[in-house]
């Protein structure tokens, strides 16, 4: 079903601000394997959804511009040359990329803009790199940036890092910029180089399993792992080694230092290793549609999340230990930053319906909520309509 906002906005801002706006639009995201890899310098195999962020949007030549939140129904108005200390959390992302281009010499007129979005918030599938990336790309084209989407996409990531405050990688929003249909994008994040990987999935559908729950933890323990990671790098680099980043470790290294290395620091620097290590082994299996096999891997991926990273929870660790004997199942993990969010779990498609039931019961039973689900179908990058 469309998502009624996707009609209605534009028909908000003609009654509003007159005049034909422009559409545009950029998707969230999954990804099927390379979690807090990104930051580390490692890989990434993220793709792009059909849910996305859409804004109607035009230049104007009054003083303010106006934004209009649809789903919110809230309106903010600020001057693009001159940015407001304070805006409402929403507003800060778009402001960010504003700030971002201006960074980069390149200065946002004012405009009117009513978004809408049908990426379900806070499910850990990008909603917020989906907005920044939208406007990232409006702005680029109607005051003719020519920014590359490569600098689109480090517009974006600094607009999160510096404006909204969240610490995050490049993976999120690399992805919605640079997604299509029915690839993923093997992503190298140190290099930023990438390509596309087609995801043959055959009988197989990319099932998210939303546990309807992100805990507080969430951003403050994200920056703690962050931490934890530099202090590893630290570590080897003060015996005479050159790390850059945990990329550059390697499991036969990091096990000479378990004998002194502490023990917390030790286990997240081996979800580190071995996270990148799965990412390219997954890659090839997809590449020959061997699903079974790339299942292993996201179960693997899931433990180390849990074990080693304790990033997960009990919600995400009952989605996938539940789904994990039913016929059909292939490979199940948490997705994204951890502490609620979804699952990811690939799935034979005739076996979805009787997976969901299992899965609503257990679900239900245990937490008194029926965790949400979606049929992932991949969709393209950030673009004009
Ligand atoms: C969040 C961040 C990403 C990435 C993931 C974990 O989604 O925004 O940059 O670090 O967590 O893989």
């Amino acid at each position: 079903m469309t998502h009624s906002g996707f009609s209605s906005i534009r028909t908000v801002f003609q009654e509003r601000f007159g005049g034909e706006p422009r559409l545009f639009q950029s998707p969230g995201r999954i990804n099927v394997i390379g979690e807090h890899t990104d930051y580390n310098g490692g890989y990434v195999l993220p793709a792009g959804i059909d849910l996305c962020c859409r804004v109607r949007i035009a230049p104007t030549k009054e003083a303010r511009s106006s934004l209009i939140a649809h789903d919110l129904g809230e309106t903010f108005e600020f001057e693009a040359t001159a940015l407001p200390d304070a805006c409402p959390p929403w507003a800060a992302y778009i402001l960010g990329v504003i700030h971002s281009m201006a960074h980069r010499g390149k200065s946002v007129g004012n405009f009117n803009a009513v978004f809408t979005a049908d990426i379900p918030i806070g499910a850990g599938l990008s909603s917020s790199a989906a907005l920044e990336s939208v406007f990232a790309c409006a702005f680029n084209e109607l005051f003719q940036f020519h920014f590359s989407n490569m600098e689109l996409t480090r517009i974006a990531q600094q607009a999160e890092n510096e404006y909204v405050g969240l610490q995050c990688g490049i993976m999120d929003m690399f992805a919605s910029i640079h997604a299509k249909k029915d690839q993923a994008l093997l992503l190298d994040c140190r290099s930023l180089d990438f390509h596309y990987v087609p995801l043959n999935m055959q009988q197989y559908v990319i099932l998210l399993l939303d546990t309807g729950i992100k805990h507080e933890l969430a951003s403050s323990e994200y920056n703690v792992r962050r931490q934890e990671c530099e202090a590893v790098v630290e570590h080897f680099n003060r015996l005479g080694h050159s790390l850059v980043s945990l990329r550059d470790l390697t499991l036969p290294l990091l096990k000479t230092q378990r004998p002194v290395l502490d023990p917390i620091l030790f286990a997240r620097a081996r979800h580190v290793v071995g996270e990148n290590q799965r990412v390219l082994d997954l890659k090839r299996l997809v590449r020959h549609a061997d699903w079974k096999s790339a299942g292993q891997l996201m179960y693997a991926s899931h433990q180390s999340l849990r074990n080693d990273y304790s990033v997960s929870c009990p919600e995400l660790d009952v989605l996938v230990e539940t789904v994990q004997p039913i016929n059909g199942v292939m490979g199940a993990r948490m997705m994204g930053g951890g502490f609620g969010g979804c699952t990811i779990n690939i799935v034979e498609q005739s076996h979805v319906d009787h997976l969901l039931e299992t899965v609503n019961t257990v679900y239900q039973s245990k937490y008194g909520i029926l965790p949400k689900s979606y049929i992932a179908h991949t969709g393209d990058g950030a673009c004009a309509i």
